[in-house]
């Protein structure tokens, strides 16, 4: 039984830590019995122009919908990340930045050289329209400029939107226009593991489909020629040199947006999810102390990219709030070779790792020897975040990786938690494999069945979290209805995660994964309906229907089942055709690891396709399909079983 599995707190980490057992349970108890002077002592960590009087005000019933945190308060986001430390230890570093190329020489920034840089973007963006309020979508590679751009909007007050390098023209038009901005940051070219991609060349044609878009600030990371449009795309070195590297903060209120970050959901297309300044940033902090008890003189690597929330919070404003030194990088784990990973690890004395899942798997594929080639003596900490981790993956992760010495801190939470809600503290929590642990102070998770009982001890059901937290979103951008609609109608009064948890006789959570509509590839999101409407978007598709399928490295891969249009034949080339044009619409990630013609799909009598069906096919799990007595064709679901795809091994 995985459940009987413990890993004690180390000694080293039991005296050392700033939380122990017993001040867990202190921490968390007070956070629920007097949330209000528990976070407004909390809100002391951050630097305030007006120092908050009220802590949370909300209310997730319908009537009174509204949250709000620290809403009399006043501060700005990139002077507590920045100017703070660059007064008290301008020379610290701030960032290490290792290139793509391990030949290259890496860069670093301390807090004084980033605030100037930091000014000086913002200045170009002040020099280039922007005002407190406005829209800027960011569309970088993993060089310093994303970092320097990202709080350059928080300087300013204008709200960053970052969308990931990886997305398709398409996908990145719109997230432009959905938000209405008017300035794109991008890059000539993108570099990972060796390969370019034009960056660029995307936004001029995500242009033709945003007329929102004035002006395009491109930054030059490659060299590579590209095209610039007269009146449009001005270059940032060119008006970066003129810009001056003095720029003073705005006061901003606590709830004013901070960023919009857009989600896949199971329904539609993706929600812009909205965080704010001070309850996010405060979140932000907490929870980088907490899960990873950060020290001075420590390197923090988070090994996302900056298209994600987890780059958000824990590349940039967490360990930045909390004056930490962070690593950010350019390329991939595993290129040039599988030990790439742990040579950066070596390269910068790295004390803790943030990882996903995903990585482990393909890391685990190359056994052991890529590790053992290298040294890791500087790793104190492990962490995992993304997905459910499976237990093979988290000991290998302990005991080759970490050479069964480092705890393994598995974070979960969402895009719209803004940080870490269930996750152990390295000096409080003993860990059992594939257990997020416990919740955060002020996190009040719940389990609910289907009728909406709260369920109580060992039991399986619906996660929701029954409070507000500091860190939460605030809404869908330009659609509050739907930020409540989503979120708060399945279980009156409270927050619905989308996941499914247990919860074991120690009061440990094991998240089981999503119970909606929503699949988890590599750790990243996807909604089926996205890549539905992608394929029925192509002129030769009537209907498609898409459904996670287990992968083993990608955790779920994604399953298309296709009907063509009548007088439309099923071949090969068609089949290949179907799955670059998904990867074209929204990008790779959303590639379809199988694609199956069906000449028709199960449906009930009133024409609702029964996925749970389509599901245990993609699972090959064909010889208990249930109920299929309500189906209208039942001979439909004998062809889907005739001629199932399965993935190579
Ligand atoms: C979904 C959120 C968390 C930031 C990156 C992903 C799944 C995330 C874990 C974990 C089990 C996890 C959940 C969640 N998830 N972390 N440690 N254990 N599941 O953010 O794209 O908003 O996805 O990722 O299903 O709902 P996201």
């Amino acid at each position: 039984m995985a459940e009987a599995e413990l890993y004690p707190v180390p000694d080293e980490w039991r005296q050392r830590a700033r939380i122990d057992a017993e001040g867990y349970d202190k921490l968390y108890g007070r956070s629920l019995a007097d949330p209000g002077a528990f976070w407004l002592d909390q809100a002391k960590r951050l630097d305030w122009i007006k120092r908050p009087e009220i802590a949370g005000d909300w209310s997730f019933d319908e009537a009174d919908f509204h949250i709000s945190w620290f809403a009399d308060g006043k501060l700005n986001v990139a002077a507590n990340c920045i100017d703070r430390h660059a007064k008290a230890h301008g020379d610290r570093v701030a960032i290490i930045w290792e290139p793509d190329d391990p030949a290259e020489e890496p860069r670093r920034f301390t807090y004084r050289q980033l605030l100037a840089e930091v000014c000086r973007f913002a200045n170009v963006l002040k020099a280039n329209g922007v005002a407190k309020g406005d829209r800027v979508t960011i569309y970088l590679p993993m060089i310093p400029e994303a970092a320097v751009a990202v709080l350059a909007c928080a300087r300013i007050g204008a709200i960053h939107s970052v969308v990931f390098g990886g997305f398709s023209p398409d996908a990145l038009a719109g997230r432009i226009q959905d938000c209405d901005s008017k300035l794109v940051i991008t890059a000539d070219e993108g570099r990972r593991g060796g390969k370019r991609i034009a960056l660029k060349a995307c936004v001029d044609e995500a242009a033709d489909r945003a007329p929102s878009l004035e002006r395009v600030i491109v930054v030059r990371a490659t060299g590579a020629e590209v095209a610039m449009r007269d009146g449009r795309d001005i270059w940032y070195h060119d008006a970066a040199a003129e810009a001056s590297g003095d720029c003073p903060p705005e006061p901003m209120n606590a709830e004013d947006p901070l960023f919009i970050l857009y989600t896949s959901g199971s329904t539609g297309k993706p929600k812009g999810v909205l965080h704010s300044s001070g309850g996010y940033l405060l979140w932000a902090a907490c929870t980088h102390e907490w899960c990873f008890d950060y020290r001075v003189g420590e390197v923090f690597w988070c090994a996302a990219d900056i298209g994600w929330v987890t780059g958000h919070s824990y590349i940039l404003y967490g360990p930045l709030a909390n004056g930490a030194t962070t690593l950010m990088y350019e390329g991939l784990p595993n290129w040039p070779d599988a030990s790439r990973i742990w040579q950066v690890v070596d390269r910068h004395q790295v004390s803790t790792l943030f990882t996903a899942p995903t990585v482990l798997r393909a890391l685990m594929k190359d056994g052991d020897a890529p590790v053992h080639a290298t040294d890791r003596s500087s790793l104190r900490l492990l962490g995992s975040v993304g997905e459910p981790i499976n237990p093979e993956a988290w000991r290998w992760y302990h005991r080759v990786a970490g050479e069964g010495r480092c705890p393994i801190i598995d974070t979960w939470w969402q895009t719209e938690t803004g940080g870490a809600m269930i996750a152990p503290m390295p000096g409080a929590t003993d860990l059992k494999p594939g257990s997020a642990t416990r919740p955060m102070p002020g996190v009040d998770p719940q389990l609910l069945d289907a009728e909406g009982q709260v369920l109580h001890g060992a039991a399986e059901g619906n996660l929701a979290i029954a409070r507000s937290w500091p860190g939460q979103m605030r809404t869908v951008w330009g659609d509050h209805d739907r930020f409540f609609q989503t979120y708060f109608t399945t279980y009156p009064g409270k927050y619905f995660t989308g996941d499914g948890a247990r919860r074991d006789d120690d009061g440990y959570w094991w998240i089981t994964g999503r119970v909606d509509d929503v699949i988890n590839v590599s750790g990243h999101r996807m909604g089926t309906a996205e890549v539905e409407s992608a394929l029925v978007a192509h002129p030769k598709v009537a209907e498609a229907a898409v459904v996670g399928m287990p992968h083993d490295v990608k955790g779920q891969g994604i399953y298309a089942y296709v009907t063509l249009n009548g007088g439309e034949e099923a071949s090969d080339a068609l089949h290949d055709e179907l799955v670059q044009w998904v990867r074209r619409e929204i990008g790779p990630i959303a590639k379809p690891d199988a694609l199956q013609f069906a000449p028709g799909l199960p449906k009930t009598r009133s024409g609702k396709i029964m996925r749970r069906i389509l599901r245990k096919i993609a699972e090959g799990d064909t010889g208990a399909l249930g109920d299929t007595s309500t189906l209208a064709e039942p001979a439909v679901v004998d062809d889907l079983v005739a001629n199932r795809v399965t993935l190579p091994t």
